[in-house]
């Protein structure tokens, strides 16, 4: 479908209004986990191995009023080890990839491409602790700066023209220089960016980028992403800062229990967005199946909701391969997806309709006349003079 034929079957009527009005939140959603799982069997199979989305979630999830699906791709089978990080791909790999990429995007939902790779490359087996760290210039079997913006110079070329998509530049980096995470954040901007491609960038830090110790060091000589963060410069200003946030008692997302209540871990790194005139972007979040965790992933919405800072959410996780985790929310299969879907997360999509269905993603809401020509830029297909 052309981007003419859906924004008219979409009603531009709609769309300009959902750009107008509506609540804060730009995105919500759900991750669709998959296209990184069996990270030990590289290339793997697509479809036992590994698996972007079902056809039938997407349209699920779309008809409930998500207007986001972040999509997780693995470094590994984009870029095979033979040739390496760098502008070669799998054309294979990257067709699957893409297929599921353009059917959420065709469907008037936005897609999240999602490199889940911690800022590491070269083997992704034991993740996120294996894998040399991208930019370690100690590490002679470590990919470079250079080939990270060479991949996203590539992977952004090719989708330049869908302004549904938002760009990922990687999942939860750890264990590093903070200062290195800058380097390969600026340079992975700059390369987008050099490409003509506009569209919505979100950037991660230090700490598996949890948004609970984003003023904090996180690691051994680490800096807080607060203090580093900060240099990172966007020419077309449309960026966001990508962030994670579990409630279990190592905040890892991988205990039932929550223990960790908002939003009170969310008020510093909230009150440092705002001071910085900067947003955010929950893309990952995750609690269990009880009275205590509906509770706390409840607060978390009404606080994103309430702070403008934050501009959307994906929950973790949707996605085909799941079977019987604890947080699966893959429609009728999903552990979650007769509790926390239903009970919690469908409720707070139902109060953000209309959400957006087309335009270029965005760092903030774009009111005026400069967000309808953008809107129409991004509905139509078209370039408007002077934009
Ligand atoms: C996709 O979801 C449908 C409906 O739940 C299910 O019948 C089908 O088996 C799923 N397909 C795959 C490949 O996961
Ligand atoms: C490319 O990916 C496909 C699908 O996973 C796989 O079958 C093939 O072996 C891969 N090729 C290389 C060179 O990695
Ligand atoms: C960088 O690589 C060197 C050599 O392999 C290693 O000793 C060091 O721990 C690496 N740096 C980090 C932050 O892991
Ligand atoms: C995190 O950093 C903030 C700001 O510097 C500080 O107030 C807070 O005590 C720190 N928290 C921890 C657990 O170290
Ligand atoms: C976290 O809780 C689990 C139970 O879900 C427990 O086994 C584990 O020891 C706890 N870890 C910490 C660091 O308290
Ligand atoms: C905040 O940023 C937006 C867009 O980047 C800009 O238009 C606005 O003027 C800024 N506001 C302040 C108070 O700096
Ligand atoms: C979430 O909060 C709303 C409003 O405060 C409340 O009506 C609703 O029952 C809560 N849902 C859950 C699952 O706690
Ligand atoms: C969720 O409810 C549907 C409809 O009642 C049912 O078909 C499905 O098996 C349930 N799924 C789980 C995981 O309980």
């Amino acid at each position: 479908m052309s981007f003419i034929s859906r924004a008219v079957s979409l009603g531009l009527a709609g769309a300009l209004l959902a750009a107008g009005v509506g609540a804060e939140i730009l995105y919500a959603g759900v991750n669709s986990a998959g296209g990184e799982f069996a990270q030990q069997n590289i290339p793997g199979a697509f479809g036992t191995d590994y698996q972007f989305i079902n056809q039938s979630a997407i349209d699920f999830f779309l008809a409930a009023g998500v207007n986001t699906i972040r999509v997780t791709f693995l470094l590994e089978r984009m870029c095979p080890l033979e040739t390496g990080l760098g502008n070669t791909f799998n054309e294979t790999y990257f067709t699957e990839f893409q297929n599921a990429v353009n059917y959420v995007t065709m469907r008037g939902g936005y897609a999240v491409l999602d490199a889940h790779n911690y800022m590491r490359y070269n083997d992704p087996s034991m993740q996120p602790s294996s894998g040399s760290i991208i930019g370690n210039s100690s590490d002679p079997k470590s990919s470079t700066t250079e080939n990270l913006a060479s991949f996203w110079s590539e992977l952004s070329t090719r989708f330049m023209s869908n302004p549904n998509v938002i760009f990922g530049i990687m999942n939860e980096p750890h264990d590093m220089p903070t200062e290195l995470i800058l380097t390969n954040d600026q340079a992975s901007i700059d390369a987008i960016r050099k490409t003509g491609a506009q569209q919505l960038i979100l950037v991660p830090g230090n700490g598996f980028t949890g948004a609970q110790k984003w003023l904090n060091s996180t690691c051994a000589g680490c800096k807080p992403n607060a203090d580093v963060l900060t240099a990172i410069q966007d020419p077309m200003n449309n960026f966001a800062f990508d962030m994670h946030l579990y409630f279990d008692n190592d905040t890892s997302g991988t205990h039932p229990e929550c223990t960790n209540a908002a939003p009170a871990n969310l008020l510093p790194v909230t009150t440092w967005l705002r001071e910085h005139n900067y947003t955010a972007f929950l893309s990952e979040f995750g609690a269990g199946s009880n009275t205590a965790c509906f509770q706390t992933v409840n607060n978390t919405l009404k606080w994103l909701e309430q702070n403008p800072q934050w501009i959307g959410w994906t929950y973790w996780a949707a996605g085909p391969l799941w079977g019987d985790y604890f947080l699966s929310v893959e429609p009728g299969v999903g552990v979650q997806s007769n509790t926390t879907w239903p009970m919690v997360l469908e409720p707070h999509i139902k109060t953000y309709q209309p959400m957006q269905r087309c335009g270029i993603s965005e760092a903030r809401k774009v009111g005026g006349v400069e967000g309808i020509a953008r809107l129409l830029e991004g509905c139509l297909g078209l370039r408007l003079p002077g934009m």
